[in-house]
């Protein structure tokens, strides 16, 4: 998906990979911490795995190296995410979580703002089911 605001500037040049890697560990901390059992168990046990392939995934499609595709290939994220039931709640839940993480790991504002517009977006993109239970995709 390209014609974001991400795509205007070299996010990974802005942010560096070592802030990169700590917005990943930040949310999937909270993601872990999740008192809803039907968000949390989407999650695999291998908590440093989920963060690895996340923070591989945003390095490149922010400008970075190819870490992400290297290793397993095209990021191909609707059919990977297929499997999980990414419901509007879900979807808020994890946007609500990132938001947190980018605060909380100082993301500056103009690179948040172009962050959030990107991952709203991929958010509406990856719910799979809608709000009468019917499957998207
Ligand atoms: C909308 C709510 C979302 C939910 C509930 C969700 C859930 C998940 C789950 C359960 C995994 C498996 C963890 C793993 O094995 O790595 C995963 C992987 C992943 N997600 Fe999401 N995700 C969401 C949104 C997003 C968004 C917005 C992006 C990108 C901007 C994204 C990118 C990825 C990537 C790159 C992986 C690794 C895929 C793999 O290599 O198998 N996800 N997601």
């Amino acid at each position: 998906m390209n014609g974001f605001k991400i795509d205007e500037v070299n996010l990974y040049e802005q942010l560096g990979l070592e802030l990169i890697v700590k917005l990943s560990r930040c949310f999937y901390s909270k993601v872990y911490a999740d008192p809803n059992p039907e968000f949390r168990s989407m999650f695999p046990a291998d908590m440093e795995g989920a963060i690895r392939n996340q923070y591989e995934f945003f390095v490149q499609r922010l400008g970075g190296p190819p870490l992400y595709s290297s290793r397993k290939g095209h990021p191909a994220l609707r059919p990977r995410h297929a499997r999980f039931p990414i419901t509007r709640e879900n979807v808020e839940r994890w946007l609500g979580y990132m938001r947190q993480a980018m605060v909380e790991v100082g993301i500056p504002d103009d690179a948040r703002a172009r962050l959030d517009e990107f991952f709203t977006a991929s958010g509406s993109f990856l719910q799979n089911i809608d709000e009468h239970g019917r499957r998207i995709y």
